[in-house]
């Protein structure tokens, strides 16, 4: 029987948890990790990003063999302390993919559908239909920037509206646009055609700003544009801009510039999070908010019970392949 050790749990998790993995010793606690709280006999320890896996936290808990986090990164795990003590780390590398799609085109159908404005006026009383007319999807053309994991669901439930879907991608896969029925077109024809425009690139420092003027002044006038991938990819000063010369007709948006960085989505749900982020950025994002052509949400794309039960189950077969010494979703050391 082994002893593992779970950190950073809620308490409808610890149920979860314990019917997967009853027939060992579970020890549960809603804190961070520290070298004071750590469990001295556990084979196994459960984390996530908060809980910082140092030299001082291992030397306390000198039975470790496998650290699993909850979470798709593990820079707060020190991997070189790990290694010299032959102790295994495993990751969940994704969970929200369908998640972060289906979300995507909850902004897009608000959007096509006035659902918002709708909703609103019905729960007045009012039923005119007077500023509701939406517009179709079908043969609509969507540019998708970034065909990773998300922005292949996204092309896959484009297709379902029946749209034209452009893909812009560095990384392109031919087998893939083929099953999807999607077409490859180059970041300035995508911007150029597209009537819808959804991001999801990773922010890095080529994708940074990537729509800023000069892709605005490329775009059809009247298009839409959606974010859910993170608020640094748009220059927030000429969005506002494209708004305002109405190059733009409506955003949605689930990520804003100034966000402080974010790099997992599971740490927004951490009363932690707020403690070490102020949001003043979000102030600035005020103009945005205010617009009546701006659909914001706060960042809760991959906030769905599926997608979180998903975590939970890859970290509870990380823990099953190790006991099996099968291991699976291992962080390269
Ligand atoms: N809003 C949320 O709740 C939420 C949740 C999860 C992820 N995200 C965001 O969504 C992004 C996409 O996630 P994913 O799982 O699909 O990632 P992914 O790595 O599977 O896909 C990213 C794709 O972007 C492409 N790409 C990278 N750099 C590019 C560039 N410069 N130009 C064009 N294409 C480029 C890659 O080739 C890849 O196909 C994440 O990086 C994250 O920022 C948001």
């Amino acid at each position: 029987m082994s002893k593992i050790a779970f950190y950073e749990i809620e308490n409808w998790e610890i149920a979860y948890l314990k019917k997967a993995l009853g027939k060992h010793k579970l020890v549960f606690s809603k804190n961070k990790l520290n070298k004071k709280n750590a469990v001295k006999d556990a084979d196994v320890l459960a984390v996530f990003i908060y809980s910082k896996v140092d030299k001082a936290v291992l030397d306390s808990m000198p039975k470790l063999k496998l650290i699993t986090t909850m979470s798709t990164g593990f820079d707060h795990i020190d991997l070189k302390e790990c290694k010299k003590r032959g102790i295994k780390v495993c990751n969940v590398p994704t969970y929200g993919e369908n998640t972060v799609a289906e979300h995507t085109f909850a902004l897009i159908l608000n959007i096509s559908r006035k659902m918002t404005e709708a909703l609103n006026k019905t729960k007045l009383g009012d039923f005119r239909l007077t500023g509701l007319r939406g517009f179709d999807l079908k043969d609509k053309t969507i540019g998708v920037v970034g065909c990773g994991n998300i922005g292949q669901h996204v092309a896959r439930i484009a297709k379902g509206f029946e749209m034209n879907v452009l893909v812009f991608d560095i990384n392109k896969n031919a087998r893939m646009a083929k099953k999807l029925g999607f077409k490859y077109a180059s970041l300035e024809k995508l911007l150029k055609e597209s009537d819808i425009i959804s991001l999801h690139v990773p922010e890095n420092k080529f994708t940074h700003h990537m729509i800023d003027n000069k892709a605005f002044k490329l775009m059809k006038k009247g298009v839409v544009l959606i974010n859910t991938a993170r608020g640094g990819i748009i220059d927030t000063t000429a969005l506002l801009r494209a708004l305002k010369n109405k190059t733009v007709r409506y955003a949605g948006l689930d990520v804003l510039e100034g966000e402080c960085v974010i790099k997992e989505e599971k740490a927004l749900l951490h009363p932690d999070f707020m403690k070490t982020c102020d949001l003043k950025n979000v102030l600035q994002n005020n103009i945005l908010l205010r617009k009546p052509n701006v659909y914001i949400t706060p960042h809760n794309a991959f906030n769905s019970r599926e997608a979180l039960h998903r975590i939970l189950d890859t970290t509870i077969e990380n823990i099953k392949g190790f006991l099996k010494k099968q291991l699976v979703n291992v962080v390269k050391q």
